[in-house]
């Protein structure tokens, strides 16, 4: 078996600012990471350069697809990369606001994607939208209602069934339950985990919450100043952090 996404030695500079510095990251298919630090250690930028969406200047990103051929991810054509993440990957912001379309109906984003993938037939697609709706606990009945109806944990469920339609393999998020109220938090995360294990998804997403790290990740990547400083699975990471970074983090003392 092959990592389904490498990161390889990538850097990336702010003008001062190492927001990446030789950093390396695999995920096997089928396995949750989480990426912690304190807020600006990085998680972001690792994640938005292991997405394609912003470029190392140092390094390249590897994804090997389906059929298990090996494709760099920054070297791909723009079509290509907007072709593999309708079909292949999902991405899901910490604002609902970025991976929604706040001008079309609840229905209308998780059916748009679904089209983007390949999708024709009207009827099916609104019977997707509405079984998603359903399956990220939102009432079907109000599919037609526009996304700035809904609370803010409605608008991230959204996002996440808009994500999910289309099946992706692999799904990137950061910080997915962020800004939101602690009982909110919760019962997605809760959401969040039952829907990725039983979709069998590979998930790389960023947190700076220890506890949704713990819920949700088989294994956890600690990031400080742009490095990787600690990594492992996700309990031996917190029940006996070795870094005194790590261990300062578990103690939630840099909790941002
Ligand atoms: N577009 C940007 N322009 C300039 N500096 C940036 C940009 N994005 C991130 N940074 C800087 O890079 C560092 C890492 O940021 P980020 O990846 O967002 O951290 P995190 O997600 O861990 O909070 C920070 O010092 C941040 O200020
Ligand atoms: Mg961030």
């Amino acid at each position: 078996m092959s990592p389904i996404l490498e990161g390889q030695d990538l850097a990336l500079r702010f003008g001062a600012v190492r927001a990446l510095d030789d950093v390396s990251l695999s995920l096997w298919p089928g396995e949750v990471v989480a990426i912690v630090g304190e807020s600006g250690s990085g998680k972001s930028t690792l994640l938005r350069v292991l997405a394609g969406l912003m470029e190392p200047q140092a390094g390249r990103v590897l994804y090997h697809d389906a059929e298990g051929a090996a494709q760099d991810v920054h070297a791909l054509r723009e079509a290509e990369r907007r072709t593999l993440m309708r079909r292949d990957w999902g991405f899901v912001h910490q604002n609902a606001r970025d991976g929604l379309r706040m001008g079309v109906s609840a229905g209308g984003n998780i059916g748009e994607r679904l089209m983007a993938a390949g999708g024709r037939h009207y009827g099916n697609i609104r019977a997707a939208a509405a079984e998603w709706m359903s399956r990220v606990e939102m009432d079907p009945a109000r599919m037609d209602e526009a996304p700035r109806n809904f609370s803010g944990g409605m608008q991230q469920r959204l996002q996440i069934a808009r994500c999910l339609v289309t099946r992706p393999r692999l799904v990137f998020m950061d910080e997915p339950t962020g800004g939101l109220d602690v009982s909110v938090q919760a019962r997605l995360l809760d959401l969040i985990r039952s829907l990725v294990a039983e979709l069998g998804l590979a998930v790389l997403f960023v947190t700076h919450d220890i506890a949704a790290a713990r819920l949700l990740a088989h294994r956890i990547v600690v990031m400080r100043h742009g490095r990787i400083v600690e990594e492992g699975l996700a309990d031996r990471v917190l029940d006996d952090p070795r870094h005194p970074y790590t261990q300062l983090l578990v103690a939630s003392v840099l909790a941002a």
